[in-house]
């Protein structure tokens, strides 16, 4: 074992320069490493841990912030409401980052305001949820390290309670972004209740508001859950060609679609008629290239609406959000290579339930279902793909 852990870690010194701040080599890094992981399963986890810890290394001292911006609660599904003190927890601040030389756009010489308008910058779309706060954190921090191109991102954030502009800002002093608040009401009549209380944020419903919340001049954007961290380069995501599609996500065509509606739905051939003419797949709605010209000329939103109000008086599926994008788009969706959507990493949060990574290359990871892996790195009982999400952590105190 001493053999292979030695072998292992000295191709990985000899392939990656870690301490090198050439991003192309830092994209790749994770990806060989998850490519241990796939043929050496579970035995790989401590290797993992061994591989990264220079990478951990690598982050500078951080400073921790010392802000009184947030004087709300910090609440983790399964506790009570704790108070925090900000003083002792908060998010230490990420290492600076800038353009390569290689950048189209002038930013990294030029010192002059960005605005959302520009036509050279990437847009990603983040809800910042106070129970999801660290995970989107984390997802921020990921796309920044393996961006070439990271002042050329512009993030809007939606959020719903708390004002957490000035924590962003700590975070991440260079980050171009901008706060949205989305108002509950918008969406707290047409929730009906699911089977995960999760899934019933009215948070988790800004994504189909988003043609509306974001400026006119944003043409496209990349939609992004909270519980995921992006190991490439994410431009490659938004050059994506959607051809004449709206919404652009990997598709599972293998995964039985009948299951996402009741039986009720099935027999109802007004309802079910719906993807008459259609080949519907499952789609996941965490990750998403949108884009949003064609989305407001033909009222997606409405579209969606209209599914919500009809689950109200009618049950005609299970979960939250999801399957009125499936009504209105599966079937329709640009598929996107599934690298960037390698999802289910949460599973059920039982003990033993860890999940395997889907075959082949990986460039986002995302851990949907109802584990999450900052919930089990502190209770002790990670899984071993955890270890992949821990780099991008900038929760706790300095240390
Ligand atoms: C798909 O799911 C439905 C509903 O759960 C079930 O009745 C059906 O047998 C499943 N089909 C296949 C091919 O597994």
């Amino acid at each position: 074992m001493a053999f292979l852990l030695s072998s292992l870690s000295s191709r990985f010194v000899d392939r990656f320069d870690f301490k090198s701040k050439k991003r192309k080599k830092v994209t790749d890094f994770p990806l060989k490493m998850l490519w241990v992981i796939r043929f050496t399963g579970f035995f790989s986890a401590a290797l993992v841990m061994i591989v990264l810890s220079p990478s951990l290394q690598s982050f500078p001292p951080a400073e921790a912030i010392r802000s009184s911006q947030f004087d709300g609660y910090l609440r983790y599904p399964g506790q009570t409401p704790a108070v925090y003190s900000l003083n002792r927890f908060s998010f230490r601040k990420a290492s600076s980052f800038g353009n390569a030389e290689e950048c189209s756009s002038g930013y990294r010489k030029s010192s002059g305001e960005t605005t959302v308008c520009d036509p050279v910058l990437v847009h990603v779309a983040i809800t910042l949820d106070v129970e999801y706060l660290r995970g989107s954190i984390a997802a921020i921090h990921s796309i920044l390290q393996h961006s070439l191109c990271p002042r050329d991102i512009f993030f809007h954030f939606l959020v719903s309670d708390t004002n957490l502009e000035t924590l962003v800002r700590s975070t991440f002093p260079q980050l171009k972004f901008k706060v949205y608040y989305f108002d509950p009401e918008i969406v707290r009549n047409l929730i009906s209740t699911s089977v995960r209380q999760a899934l019933e944020q009215p948070l988790n419903y800004a994504r189909n508001y988003l043609a509306d919340i974001l400026e006119p001049c944003v043409r496209r954007v990349i939609y992004l859950d909270s519980d995921l961290v992006v190991v490439d380069d994410v431009s490659k995501l938004w050059t994506t060609s959607l051809g004449s599609r709206t919404v652009g996500a990997p598709e599972y065509c293998h995964a039985n679609f009948t299951k996402y509606f009741t039986a009720g739905f099935w027999s109802d051939k007004r309802l079910s008629g719906t993807f008459a003419g259609r080949k519907p797949c499952y789609f996941n709605t965490g990750v998403m290239v949108i884009d949003l010209v064609k989305w407001r000329r033909f009222d997606y939103t409405k579209r969606i609406e209209r599914w919500m109000e009809i689950q109200k008086n009618s049950r005609i599926y299970e979960l939250g959000s999801l399957p009125p994008y499936l009504l209105v788009f599966a079937g329709h969706v640009a598929p996107i290579e599934h690298r960037w959507n390698q999802h289910g990493l949460g599973g059920d949060n039982v003990r033993g339930s860890c999940r395997d990574l889907h075959p082949g290359p990986v460039s986002l990871l995302h851990w949907s279902g109802s584990g999450k892996p900052w919930l089990r790195l502190d209770s002790n009982r990670p899984c071993p793909l955890d270890a992949l999400w821990a780099p991008y952590d900038l929760y706790g105190p300095s240390p």
